[in-house]
């Protein structure tokens, strides 16, 4: 059995599976990832950007920055994707241009779970029964082009030790596939039983990366493939960082959180 397919199994059986990822390759990006959150701060525009299919304030490419429960709490999601550059102003890519050899490092590592994630997903598509008629075009078609819709992103997560900091509160990903490449400074707890009372510890090792379900996929299989409830932690007194690689889908209309789906679909 291909590593693909036995990853699509264990999602399907049991929601979550773990592949491998250098760790030099994950290790590399986690630096460039901090370096460039560093730098980009004192860009004298705002280094975001949105692409066409999504909601006008949804910006799913660069720099966004947010308070946690307190102002102390600060955290930074750098979002890279490939087409990074063709969504930035003349002024933005000035700025961008300092930092080639980092983007390079992300762009190897988004390359590498780009080749994943489409392993896996051409595997859920050739299982019989699980989609209506084959995995939908939507998708395919999203997944393999690069644009115009959000198609996959590399989200870097940094959240600097403060007071008040906390982790990601527990939710469900809006997206299709998720491969999540362990915390430094945090940990992931996570669980695909709707009525858990606790999630457990899914943090993956070093070297290898977690990969779930978020809602679109569970929609699309018609709730057959469960999406992973989770939250993170944090160590107090330790910057949390993180990467995660999201592959999204067009599922007809706007899904900017989970619970435009979760919402409106039941759970029978
Ligand atoms: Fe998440």
């Amino acid at each position: 059995m291909s590593d693909y397919k036995q990853t699509a199994t264990s999602l399907i059986e049991t929601g979550m599976a773990y592949i491998s990822v250098p760790r030099q390759m994950v290790q590399v990006a986690l630096a460039a990832e901090k370096t460039i959150i560093n730098g980009m701060q004192s860009a004298p525009v705002a280094m975001k950007a949105n692409r066409p299919g999504e909601l006008p304030d949804e910006f799913d490419i660069g720099l966004t920055y947010k308070n946690g429960t307190e102002a102390t709490d600060h955290k930074f999601f750098w979002h890279y994707s490939h087409d990074l550059r063709k969504h930035f102003s003349e002024i933005q890519l000035q700025h961008l241009n300092r930092f080639a050899a980092e983007l390079e490092a992300l762009d190897r590592l988004q390359k590498r779970l780009e080749e994943a994630s489409r392993g896996v997903i051409d595997c859920l598509d050739k299982v019989p029964g699980l989609f209506e008629s084959g995995l939908p075009d939507n998708i395919l078609a999203s997944y393999r082009r690069s644009r115009p819709y959000a198609t996959t992103t590399l989200r870097g997560l940094w959240y600097p030790a403060g007071g008040a900091q906390d982790g990601a509160k527990r939710h469900a990903d809006r997206n299709f596939l998720t491969i999540h490449l362990g915390d430094i400074g945090g940990q992931l707890l996570g669980s695909v039983d709707q009525d858990a009372q606790q999630d457990k510890l899914v943090s993956p090792k070093p070297g290898q990366a977690l990969v779930f379900f978020g809602v679109k996929a569970w929609l699309l299989s018609k709730r057959k493939l469960p999406f992973m409830w989770h939250q993170s932690t944090v160590e107090p007194g330790h910057d949390r960082q993180a990467l995660v690689h999201f592959v999204q889908a067009d599922v007809g209309f706007p899904v900017t959180r989970s619970s435009d789906i979760l919402d409106h679909y039941s759970f029978d």
